[in-house]
């Protein structure tokens, strides 16, 4: 089986071919127009997806060393994400399939990053063989999910505010840094003190709030941001200049602790042997570390998907599509689909 994924639903446009559940290329072109103005742009995401799409998608077919005619099933985002940018790249994919006579299947964006640690580029990285609790923290969303063996999955807990993604490249803007910030947070807080400054964990063990909230799974992070706000508003510019890796790394410490321990709170009450991170802020260095540790410790299998297929890429809606055809669970019937903008939480 040959598969064209397509990814556009946010400001990278990607495509990827998959070859017997194998990747063979992922193209990845990501829009540096937009940190002009410190976060996306929709209507340029869409038309800068619209520049880019044809030349990305031939670099991926080439790269992979086929020709269109082998393809056998076309994959493209359906949504979530911006949805002029999901449209680009549907009916792009739309076209493409119905001229081909091939079929097409529609990915769930947020699917995708579920499953990106099972994502094969090399031996090793099996298909899911057990129930596991996935942690998927991206620009738009945050939330836990159980996971079942069948691909089946229920969101346990999600943000009541902000996605983890977005209090990284919030508090990072408040700083003065380049969007996206959170990998500018990442690299600084390597050098930085995460004991330097203790910023808010909200609907946690060290929250004030009440016991109902902190047992839940679900997160909220625009105490952080406020609390990030009012720090920077108490001090001198040149106190934040000089102390910048200590006060990235203490916000770091704050996203991250947070992620982990409903993580591994979520995993024993489910009983389950495995987790997995994915989504852009999966790729953090700090959240890795703390997961693994955390995951060590428990006695947890922990998978997490290469740096490259954390962030959006297409390799991980080609994989999706694979994993669901060889279940019987995808649809490929219909050229007719509408994108959707936002995730209907089940
Ligand atoms: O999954 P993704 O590529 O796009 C969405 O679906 O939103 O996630 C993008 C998010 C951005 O908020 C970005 O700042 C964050 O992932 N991100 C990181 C890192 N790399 C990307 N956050 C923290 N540390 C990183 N190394
Ligand atoms: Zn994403």
């Amino acid at each position: 089986m040959t598969i064209l994924g397509i990814e556009t639903s946010c400001d990278e446009t990607s495509a990827a071919v998959l070859q017997k559940g194998r990747v063979r290329s992922n193209i990845i072109s990501s829009q540096l127009i937009h940190r002009t103005y410190g976060g996306v742009v929709p209507e340029l995401a869409s038309r800068e997806h619209e520049r880019l799409i044809v030349s990305v998608v031939d670099t991926a077919i080439n790269q992979a060393n086929i020709q269109k005619n082998d393809l056998d099933v076309i994959a493209a985002t359906a949504g979530p994400g911006l949805i002029g940018a999901v449209m680009v790249g549907l009916c792009f994919a739309q076209g493409l399939a119905w001229s081909l006579a091939k079929p097409l299947v529609p990915v769930n964006h947020i699917e995708a990053h579920i499953f990106s640690g099972f994502i094969q580029d090399h031996p090793g990285h099996e298909a899911p063989g057990e129930r596991f609790i996935s942690l998927c923290v991206s620009g738009g969303h945050t939330m836990l999910c159980l996971v079942q063996e069948d691909l089946a999955y229920s969101v346990i807990g999600r943000t009541i505010d902000d996605a983890a993604g977005e209090a990284f490249d919030k508090t990072g803007k408040m700083l003065g840094l380049d969007y996206p910030a959170g990998p500018v947070i990442d690299r600084l807080s390597r050098e930085g003190d995460p004991a330097f400054h203790d910023f808010p964990r909200a609907l946690t063990s060290q929250s004030r709030t009440s016991k109902s909230y902190r047992d839940n799974f679900d997160f909220s992070f625009s105490g952080l941001k406020t609390s990030v706000l009012h720090y920077i508003n108490r001090h001198d510019p040149a106190f934040i200049e000089q102390h910048l890796s200590d006060i990235a790394a203490s916000i770091q410490e704050a996203i991250t602790s947070v992620l982990v321990e409903k993580t591994i709170a979520a995993a024993k009450k489910y009983s389950v042997r495995a987790v997995s991170i994915a989504g852009g802020v999966s790729a953090n260095s700090g959240l890795r570390q703390k997961m693994e540790k955390a995951c060590a410790q428990n006695g947890l299998h922990l998978c997490i998907p290469k740096a490259v297929y954390s962030t959006d890429n297409a390799a991980m809606i080609a994989t999706v599509a694979d994993l669901k055809l060889s279940r019987g669970l995808a649809e490929t019937n219909n050229y007719d689909i509408a994108p959707f903008a936002s995730f209907a939480y089940k």
